[in-house]
C-alpha cells in the first residue's frame, strides 16, 4: 500500500491508472476504520483493479460546537487495517492541502440537504458534498462506495453525481452491525459501557417499526410506537427524529406506500447516533 499525501500527486497517479484502463474503486472515509468501512473495501476489491481509500476528517462538515476536534484519529491503526486488506493507495491529505488560504467554493445539494440530519446539523451536507466532489476530482474513481448507515448522505451524493454529470457509479452497501444490532460507527467509541448498552434501543425501535409496517400498520402509528420505545430508554437525552420517511424525498410518510425509510437520530449523552432501515 502506498500512502499519498499530496492531492496533485494522487491526481497524477489516478490519471495514469485510468489512462492505462484500470478501474478504480474508491472509499472515502474519516478514519477510525471499523468493520463497516472494511466491508466497503472488500466489495471494492472484488469489483475493481485498483482500490483507493482516503482518510480525511473534513472540517467543513462539522458545525461549530460539534466533535471535529475530538473525532477519533488513529492513523497508525487504520494503516494496519488497510495493509491487511492489501489496498493499493491510501490518500491522506492534510487540511491545508484541500482547503488552502482563500478557499471559497462549496457544493450545495438543495432540498435533500435540509431534511432529517440537515435540520440538526446545518451546513453538514454542504461540507460533505464539497469534500466528496473534491475527492472525486482528485481520485477519479469509476466506482465509489458508501454505507447505508449514512442513508441521507448517500442519497445526496447520488443526486450530486447525477446533477454535476460525474461519470462515477455510487454503490451503497448494507449497514454492518454489532451482534446486538447496533450499527457500526466511529462515534460508538465515545459511548461508555452503560451508554453502549442503551444504544441498542435504536435497532430495537427500527425493527419494531419494520414489523409493524409489514403488518400493515399506518406510518403515523409506527412513528408513535418507535418514539414510545425510544422514550423508555432513560439515557437518551434527545430524540432528534424517529419515524417513517419516503426513501427518495426524505419527506415524512403519512399514508401506506410501497417503500419506506425508517430512520432515527438521537443523542445519548453527548454522542449523536443515527441508523435506518429500508422496508419494502
Ligand atoms: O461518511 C463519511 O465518513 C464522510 O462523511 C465522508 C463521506 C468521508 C466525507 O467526509
Amino acid at each position: 500500500m502506498e500512502v499519498i499525501r499530496i492531492p496533485r500527486i494522487m491526481r497524477e497517479i489516478s490519471k495514469e491508472l485510468r489512462f492505462k484502463g484500470k478501474s478504480i474503486g474508491f472509499i472515502p472515509t474519516m478514519g477510525a476504520l471499523h468493520e463497516g468501512h472494511l466491508s466497503l473495501i472488500r466489495r471494492a476489491k472484488e469489483e475493481n483493479d485498483i482500490v483507493i481509500v482516503s482518510i480525511f476528517v473534513n472540517p467543513t462538515q462539522f458545525a461549530q460546537g460539534e466533535d471535529y476536534e475530538k473525532y477519533p484519529r488513529d492513523v497508525e491503526l487504520d494503516k494496519e487495517k488497510l495493509e491487511a486488506l492489501a489496498i493499493d493507495y491510501l490518500f491522506l491529505p492534510d487540511v491545508n492541502s484541500l482547503y488552502p488560504e482563500g478557499y471559497s467554493t462549496y457544493v450545495v445539494v438543495e432540498g435533500l440537504s435540509d431534511k432529517l440530519c440537515g435540520i440538526f446539523r446545518p451546513g453538514h451536507f454542504r461540507g460533505v458534498a464539497t469534500i466528496v466532489c473534491k475527492l472525486f476530482n482528485i481520485v477519479k474513481p469509476l466506482r465509489a462506495y458508501f454505507g447505508q448507515k449514512d442513508y441521507q448522505q448517500s442519497l445526496i451524493i447520488r443526486r450530486m453525481v447525477e446533477d454535476l454529470n460525474f461519470d462515477i457509479e455510487i454503490i451503497v452497501c448494507p449497514t454492518v452491525r454489532e451482534q446486538d444490532g447496533l450499527a457500526m460507527s466511529s462515534r460508538n467509541l465515545y459511548l461508555n459501557e452503560k451508554e453502549r448498552q442503551s444504544a441498542t434501543v435504536i435497532y430495537k425501535a427500527l425493527k419494531e417499526g419494520e414489523r409493524l409496517l409489514n403488518k400493515g400498520e399506518k406510518p403515523l402509528d409506527v412513528k408513535l410506537k418507535m418514539h414510545e420505545i425510544l422514550k423508555n430508554e432513560p439515557l437518551i437525552r434527545e430524540i432528534q427524529y424517529a419515524g417513517v420517511y419516503d426513501p427518495l424525498t426524505l419527506e415524512e410518510v403519512k399514508e401506506r406506500q410501497n417503500k419506506y425509510l425508517l430512520a432515527v437520530a438521537l443523542k445519548i449523552g453527548d454522542t449523536r447516533l443515527i441508523d435506518n432501515l429500508i422496508v419494502e
